[in-house]
């Protein structure tokens, strides 16, 4: 069955440690640090509300909850209602979609991490296409320099995705998956059966991999038109803000 644009709820995760922006993350959220003139969570909410949105979740940390809460509200400046859920311990991307089952209550979803920003024209073009056609799950990809960082997927000569390997010693590929992703109703369900990695978290790759398997998991690349900065360290920070000043 496919996504309905209408009814596809959106999450941002916005919890994590931020350990590698220390100590500037020790007493605030690294998405509410400052992406030129706006907080880090104001990139991926846009994104979320110009793809037509309406019911958003925000998910973070019991000590950066009321934060979040103070500078959003409730969305009705936005024209949208914003939820909120605590993540206890930073135990991975997929538990976000467990511990928010209830309030998926069964919808497809688009998620994305809160310190992922998206830069190009006619990228929303892109998420309103995808939406519409989702059948399983929709991965956006990147070629990267240093894949290995990331998740890495290896793609046939088609652009179907062949495996995904978290952060490999060994990268099949240069192509890796940004924190975007587009789950038909069951992700929650898939998501409960999974079993943390040894690094000791629930890997979105595992659930990927689910979809993977059942053959329906979709992947676009995001080529040189597009922008993806993911500010999870001092170095990104820096390029973003100075980004979105030079593009302004
Ligand atoms: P990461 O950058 O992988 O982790 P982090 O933010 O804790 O940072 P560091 O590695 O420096 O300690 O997380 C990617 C995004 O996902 C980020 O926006 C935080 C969010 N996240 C959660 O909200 N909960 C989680 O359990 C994890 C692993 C990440």
């Amino acid at each position: 069955m496919k996504s309905n644009e209408g009814n596809t709820k959106g999450i941002i995760l916005a919890g994590g440690a931020g350990t590698r922006l220390h100590p500037l993350t020790k007493i605030i959220s690294k998405q509410l640090l400052p992406i030129y003139d706006k907080p880090m969570i104001y990139y991926p909410l846009e994104l979320l509300i110009d793809a037509g949105i309406k019911n958003i979740l925000i998910i973070t940390t019991e000590q950066d909850i009321d934060k979040f809460k103070n500078l959003l509200g409730d969305g009705k400046n936005w024209g949208v209602n914003l939820d909120y859920q605590i993540q206890k311990k930073p135990e991975g991307i997929a538990q976000a979609l467990v511990i928010s089952k209830e309030w998926i209550n069964s919808s497809p979803l688009i998620l994305i991490l809160g310190d992922n920003l998206f830069f190009g024209e006619g990228f929303n073009q892109i998420i309103l296409e995808a939406l519409k056609e989702n059948v399983g799950a929709t991965i956006f990809c990147k070629e990267m320099p240093d894949p290995n960082r990331f998740g890495v997927i290896e793609l046939d000569n088609q652009f179907k995705v062949l495996s995904i390997e978290e952060k490999p010693k060994n990268p099949k590929s240069n192509f890796v998956v940004t924190g975007l992703y587009i789950y038909d109703e069951f992700a929650s369900e898939n998501a409960s059966t999974l079993s943390k990695s040894k690094r000791g978290e629930f890997e979105i790759t595992d659930l990927n991999n689910i979809y993977l398997r059942d053959q329906t998991l979709n992947a676009i690349l995001l080529d040189d038109r597009f922008e993806w900065l993911d500010t999870g360290t001092f170095d990104s920070l820096l390029e973003a803000s100075t980004f979105v000043k030079n593009n302004k």
